[in-house]
């Protein structure tokens, strides 16, 4: 029988990862018109249980090595319980469709390009500005932008094994959150769980005011977890 695979926020300490999970590194590559364009992979991390720091301070990281303990690190989980449909604002665009709940951005900025998603979608009958817009919202990692098609009703998403990825952030010299990507049921430390979505990001620098999720604060803390691509 297939091992439940789930993560659990543990109240003032790591993240887990039950069942195991592949996790590698997503570096945040950048354009020709110097701003996030791809994805490129980055090394293999694990594919087991394990657990993930989430204060920032491990001198172990990814992974946990108690410090949260030695440090009183506060992990209060301060997210909306509310559905992502009920917290976004919604964009109509001639063909497009364009959902946004602005707390959860992480800062990855996929969505800069050709005048930015929101300018994309609103000029989404032209068949070059629509294309751009999906794949703009598509490469944001925390979900915070989706996009549907108005046609059809119908979401547009990538579709991913269910895996989890360390962002790295070259251009700002900067790591970035925890991607979990491919519907990974979380459950908060009170015991409840949050809605299940195909793309989340978790903060790992423990400064995020949006606790459990990535708000960008990585970068104004300039948290750093050693990974080459920032040398
Ligand atoms: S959460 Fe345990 S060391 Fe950071």
């Amino acid at each position: 029988m297939k091992k439940e695979t789930k993560i659990m926020i543990t109240k003032d300490g790591p993240i887990l990862v039950l069942g195991g999970l592949p996790i590698d590194k997503q570096i945040i590559g950048i354009g020709k018109d110097d701003e996030p364009e791809k994805w490129i992979k980055g090394e293999k991390i694990s594919d087991g249980q394990c657990s993930l720091c989430r204060c920032g301070e491990s001198k172990n990281k990814p992974f946990c090595d108690g410090t949260h303990a030695k440090i009183g690190f506060d992990g209060m989980e301060t997210a909306s319980r509310e559905s992502f449909d009920k917290q976004a604002q919604v964009m109509d665009g001639p063909t497009l469709k364009l959902k946004d709940v602005t707390p959860l951005c992480a800062a990855a900025r996929f969505c800069h390009r050709g005048g930015g998603t929101w300018e994309l979608t609103h000029h989404s009958d032209n068949q070059e500005a629509r294309e751009l817009a999906i794949e703009e919202a598509c490469n944001c990692p925390s979900g915070r932008l989706v996009e549907y098609d108005k046609k059809t009703g119908k979401v547009i998403e990538k579709e991913f094994e269910k895996s989890i990825s360390l962002i790295e952030d070259p251009q700002n010299r900067v790591s970035g959150p925890i991607w979990l990507k491919g519907e990974i049921p979380i459950e908060s430390s009170d015991g409840k769980t949050y809605e299940v979505r195909n793309r989340v990001t978790l903060c790992r620098c423990g400064k995020s005011e949006n606790k459990p999720f990535c708000d960008g604060s990585h970068i104004e803390a300039g948290f750093d977890d050693g990974d080459e691509s920032l040398k």
